[in-house]
């Protein structure tokens, strides 16, 4: 049997730990039932506790895979780092401005990944980069480093990146190249070389984390650099995922709505009405939790996408629909 095939996800109670849900789920089993009777109770418990080591489609495990996320050291890329551990992967590098923010970030990862599972911190071989993505030099100089330490890699996420709002008339044209800087050309070094690595080994997934913006324009904020540096980023990716096409690597958008960050509790600290704004604007009345993410990321970076390249996926809450 292939090793994928093998693989499982967590049992529940490590994912619940890894991070506990902010937003309501779907109760569980038992309170949907209103009954008294003894054998029904019983029934269901069996079920629970058979659904607490839960098999899913082998194509969605991240075992056996060596992830690299960058702007991993928090916000989104950092959610996706747990999701892929939460899905099996134990080979991952957190890159990141900072080295030892990226670090810290790494040592947090494999605390939380143990707690409550049979895994041991001496499972994981889980590593912080020092990485300015907007430097193509600092992105090779990470790719080396993930290489030499496990030898290949699999699934790599641009998440780096920043936001600023100014309008167009106020917008200082050095800080519009420092973001087209990180925003583009980061996604683009680090799309490059994880495809410089991948294709000799065969392939692998690329996700650039774009945005909603790629495709409606914000409002009330200006923020017009940051809109067509994310546009620019859809349209990369799927020109990118055909120029690699037939070598194997696929490369795909990740476009989310307003998602409860640092980077959006920056722009929310100085105008709370806008938090209020944000949501009346979104179909499902809320911003996102950046564990709202999880699947699509896993579905991207996994087997599971195998046939998709060059494709965005939203997850906006509904706000490009309207
Ligand atoms: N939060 C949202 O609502 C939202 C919505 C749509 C898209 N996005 C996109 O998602 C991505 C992540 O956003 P977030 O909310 O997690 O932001 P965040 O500010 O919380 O985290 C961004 C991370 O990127 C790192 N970073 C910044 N510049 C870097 C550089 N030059 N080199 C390496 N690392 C760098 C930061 O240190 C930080 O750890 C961004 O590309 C953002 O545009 C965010």
């Amino acid at each position: 049997m292939a090793p994928s095939l093998l693989a499982r996800t967590l049992p529940a109670t490590s994912r619940t730990l890894l991070r506990a849900p902010r937003t309501p789920r779907t109760p569980p089993v038992q309170a949907r039932f209103n009954s008294d009777d003894a054998a029904v109770k019983a029934k269901l418990n069996s079920i629970a506790a058979k659904a607490r080591v839960v098999k899913t489609l082998p194509d969605f495990s991240m075992a056996n895979k060596v992830c690299l996320v960058t702007g991993a050291a928090r916000g989104l890329g950092n959610e996706f780092c747990r999701a892929f551990i939460q899905s099996g992967c134990t080979s991952l590098a957190i890159v990141d401005l900072k080295e030892e923010e990226a670090e810290h970030a790494a040592e947090e990862l494999i605390k939380a990944a143990c707690v409550d599972s049979e895994m041991e911190p001496s499972d994981y071989r889980v590593i912080g980069v020092g990485c300015d993505v907007s430097s193509e030099l600092s992105v090779q100089q990470a790719f080396r480093r993930v290489m030499d330490t496990y030898g290949r890699v699999d699934s790599v996420v641009a998440s780096a990146g920043i936001v600023e709002n100014y309008s167009a008339f106020d917008y200082p044209f050095d800080r519009i190249k420092r973001l087209y800087d990180i925003n583009v050309h980061g996604a683009f070094f680090t799309a490059r070389e994880a495809a410089r690595n991948m294709i000799p080994q065969g392939g692998g997934s690329v996700v650039l984390v774009a945005s909603m913006s790629a495709n409606i324009v914000n409002i009330p904020q200006p923020q017009t650099p940051y809109n067509a540096a994310k546009a620019a980023v859809k349209h990369m990716a799927a020109s990118l995922g055909v120029e690699w096409a037939k070598k194997g690597v696929r490369v795909n958008t990740l476009s989310p709505g307003y998602m409860l960050t640092k980077l959006t509790r920056t722009i929310l600290a100085h105008d709370q009405e806008l938090k209020k704004t944000w949501e009346s604007l979104t179909p499902m009345g809320r911003m996102g939790e950046p564990e709202d993410l999880a699947g699509a990321i896993v579905f991207l970076a996994s087997d599971a996408s195998r046939f998709m390249t060059g494709a965005e996926i939203r997850v906006d809450g509904g706000y490009c629909i309207i």
